[in-house]
């Protein structure tokens, strides 16, 4: 397996640009799903989770082609079965059932695992289809769902850790295909969300209110093929975001949507780092004297759990006491052990870390436990005095296009070590 080796301690300057969103490409690409018509992605990040959705799709019939950051789907039949084998390896996997309940009224998907993250049950997924007029079997870790018709419904998704962004997918992608209309209350509004609405709007849906807690579906009869630029990632201009905080003397990220990022460019700020835009690129540069700070993710608006990790390795390294509540996903705290081991003064109390400021990291040897807390260990990494290794990088290449690459272009002394 492949790892990562960082010698810390280099200053980043310069200029990167955003990949594909792979949050948006996901369901995007499950979308396609819906029509016997050719559509066309662009800027699809290529990344192990999204061609893992397309080999998916090639095995539930669909002709996939990629050149480059272009990916044609044309699914003129398809099964409506995916089987363990085929799945398991993503969780995102899931957003093939709403698609697939649309267009043959009926799918057949093993259910997904948890993860290091959490539980992270699907029966809020399930609930949406079932209020569609799904029937829902579970057996031997399948889940069949099947109806003979579908039908528009009043559908409330929010759940306890409030919304569902997958759940909101799944539900909107199947009631495009059903008779009548469909409203989805407490719904996810985060930007991937919106993105995948406008993509099923190109292909004939009538979708309103994407972005907000109600969204609206007016069911049609077909969809048809469409072509769409998937948007710029936010989780991964965050992540250079942070790296810029804790490493830089002027970094520069391009393609960025300001309104993305505003929960993560507002804690920086915060933060005490200078953030400067000019269209679509943000500079972030040192301003002085850093502060602590007190985050807690949420949904959309709110600071995003998939930025908590790479927080909390900038707060392991500024004076005074922060205070991290996690509040989508209470257990999603694996990097602290390997922070730790780096000397971050980190305390876990329930989902909540309080993080006492050290002058300084020590590279050691620690391990990726899944996507975005790599993200930290590489920028905990870049600061830390010498040499840190990190195995099992394969989980930063489910969701980061050319992590080490970029960083290298920023100066990063960073290498990749091929097991
Ligand atoms: C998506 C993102 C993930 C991000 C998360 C929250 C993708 C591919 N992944 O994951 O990167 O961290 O949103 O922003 O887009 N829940 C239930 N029942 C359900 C579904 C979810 O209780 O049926 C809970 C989850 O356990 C969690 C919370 O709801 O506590 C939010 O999860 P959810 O928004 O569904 O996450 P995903 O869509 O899986």
């Amino acid at each position: 397996m492949d790892k990562i080796v960082v010698h810390g301690g280099r200053e980043l300057s310069g200029t990167i640009k955003i990949s594909g969103s792979k949050n948006s490409a996901l369901p995007i690409i499950a979308a396609t799903l819906l029509t016997r018509e050719p559509c066309v992605l662009h800027r699809v990040p290529d990344l192990s989770d999204t061609n893992y959705m397309l080999q998916i799709l090639r095995h539930l019939g669909a002709d996939v082609e990629r050149a480059s950051g272009t990916v044609t789907v044309t699914a003129e039949k398809v099964e409506s079965l995916a089987p363990y084998d085929v799945v398991r390896k993503m969780r995102a996997s899931v957003c093939v059932l709403g698609p697939l309940l649309g267009r043959c009224k009926e799918a057949n998907v093993s259910m997904p695992g948890g993860c290091v993250i959490g539980d992270r049950p699907i029966d809020l997924h399930l609930k949406g289809f079932e209020a569609l007029g799904a029937a829902i079997r579970v057996e031997g870790g399948d889940v069949r769902v099947f109806a003979p018709k579908l039908t528009g419904a009043i559908i409330n998704l929010r759940g306890k850790f409030g919304p569902t962004v997958l759940g909101t997918d799944n539900v909107m992608m199947a009631a495009t295909l059903a008779e009548g209309i469909t409203v989805i209350e407490g719904a996810a509004s985060e930007p991937e969300v919106v993105d995948l609405a406008d993509f099923l709007n190109k292909m004939g849906a009538k979708i309103e209110g994407a972005g907000t807690r109600r969204i609206i579906i007016e069911g049609v009869k077909e969809l048809h093929g469409a072509e769409h630029t998937v948007i710029p990632d936010r989780i991964e201009a965050g992540t250079f975001l942070v790296a810029g905080a804790m490493c830089g003397n002027g970094v520069t990220i391009k393609r960025v949507d300001r309104d993305h990022v505003s929960a993560v460019t507002n804690a920086l700020a915060a933060a005490g780092f200078q953030i400067q835009w000019a269209e679509d690129s943000i500079t972030i540069s040192p301003n002085g004297a850093t502060k602590p700070l007190e985050l807690v993710t949420e949904p959309y608006p709110g600071f995003p759990t998939d930025m908590q990790a790479q927080m909390c390795a900038l707060l392991c390294m500024t004076d005074g006491i922060s205070v991290i509540t996690e509040n989508v996903f209470p257990q999603r705290y694996m990097h602290v052990a390997e922070l730790k081991r780096m000397g971050a003064h980190v305390q876990l109390e329930g989902a909540t870390a309080i993080i006492q400021g050290v002058d300084r990291l020590f590279g050691a040897p620690v391990m990726a436990s899944d996507l975005r807390a790599s993200a930290a260990l590489v920028l905990a990494g870049l600061k830390a005095e010498g040499r840190t290794e990190i195995s099992r990088v394969y989980h930063i290449d489910r969701g980061y296009e050319h992590l080490d690459e970029k960083l290298i272009e920023l100066g990063a002394d960073i290498e990749r070590v091929k097991a």
